[in-house]
């Protein structure tokens, strides 16, 4: 397949290239050439902007177009329009925030998703971000009609080169050792999928043309948050122990959901945050590969960052000793 990737050079996109060169494909990247520019010096890159740039990419067709940086419709429909004629495919990278209501356990692709009441507003937020991607999507079936585009909706995305910190986090406090807060339930569920495993499933997906919403999150059966500490203690060798903190505890504190406290959500309200139906991607070929795989993975990949790294999620040292110190004093 010889395939355009827009974007490539972050965290899924790299994965993505990687696994398209695996598996044989032929590659042309297209971005700004401002993130690691001269990651892949074998590839050719098309350097220009999405917004008002895409001339770079006329008199050239290709059999499919994955789209790893669309947030806003007007670009989307941009690229989607310009690409129509001269693409076979188009693979629109999504996400699971489309769902409007994080409380319906077991959502599937039929699931009510977020709208806009001002669909022209561009800036993205927690609250935009979701139903923006909705508005994506609609943008690219409406440039290529439904039976040519894709739509990735991603879960959390974890593994090497992954910046948020949102999974990392883990398995790197984990290797410290020591008392490690835990967060919420030990039976809680959690979800999110191995880079590698998405990057690998989309080129797959979009080789075989596959068309239509697919939610795409792991693993096929239910996670927990104790499996998830307890293989990280594994790989790692550490000596941690983990003191589970109730939900309540974290709200009364103000533990901030998700960022301050990666995979962690407060119970109500959130009851399908990590229990989406992923059966129809999972028929169409989606696979995981064991946990332990991505913890050795994301560990050996956070040696390669700078000593003085500052992270951008999870308990700083001194938050997490204070909060175990009250919770025991409780
Ligand atoms: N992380 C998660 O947990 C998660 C979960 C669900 C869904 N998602 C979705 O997954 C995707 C992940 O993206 P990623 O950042 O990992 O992808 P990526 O392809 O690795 O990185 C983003 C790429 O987009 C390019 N780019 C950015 N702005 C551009 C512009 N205006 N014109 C042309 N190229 C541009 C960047 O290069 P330059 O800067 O050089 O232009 C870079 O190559 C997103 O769509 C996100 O919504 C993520």
């Amino acid at each position: 397949m010889n395939l355009l990737i827009i974007g490539g050079t972050r965290f899924l996109g790299r994965a993505l290239v990687d696994a398209a060169l695996a598996a044989g494909h032929s590659v042309t990247l297209f971005n700004r050439g401002q993130s690691n520019p001269g990651l892949y010096p074998q590839i050719e890159t098309l350097i220009g902007d999405r917004d008002g740039g895409l001339d770079v990419l006329a008199g050239r067709q290709w059999d499919a177009v994955i789209d790893t940086c669309g947030y806003v419709p007007r670009l989307v429909g941009d690229s989607a329009r310009f690409l129509a004629d001269v693409v076979g495919h188009y693979t629109f990278i999504s996400t699971l925030s489309v769902y409007s209501d994080p409380s319906i356990v077991g959502m599937d692709e039929n699931a009510p998703l977020g709208t806009l009441e001002d669909e022209t507003v561009e800036e993205i937020t927690g609250e935009t971000y979701g139903p923006l991607k909705v508005l994506c999507e609609k943008a690219v079936d409406a440039a290529m009609g439904p039976q040519r585009a894709l739509h990735v909706r991603a879960g959390l995305i974890v593994g090497p080169h992954d910046l948020s910190d949102r999974f990392s986090y883990w398995p790197y406090r984990v290797a410290q050792g020591g008392e490690v807060l835990a967060p919420g339930d030990v039976n809680g569920r959690t979800q999110f999928i191995d880079v590698r495993d998405l990057a690998e499933w989309t080129i797959r997906a979009t080789q075989a043309g596959l068309s239509g919403p697919h939610n795409a999150t792991g693993p096929a059966g239910e996670l927990t948050m104790s499996e998830v500490l307890d293989t990280c203690k594994a790989i790692s060798g550490s000596d941690a122990t983990f003191t589970w903190v109730s939900n309540a505890f974290l709200q009364e504190q103000e533990v901030a959901a998700y960022t301050e406290m990666p995979l962690w959500v407060p119970p109500e309200g959130y009851e399908g945050f990590d229990a989406f139906d992923c059966t129809k991607s999972i028929a169409a070929g989606l696979t995981f590969r064991p946990l332990a795989e991505t913890v050795q993975a994301t560990l050996e990949w956070l040696t390669t960052r700078p000593a003085d790294y500052e992270w951008r999620n999870g308990l700083k040292p001194e938050r997490e000793g204070e909060l175990l110190r009250l919770w025991k004093a409780q």
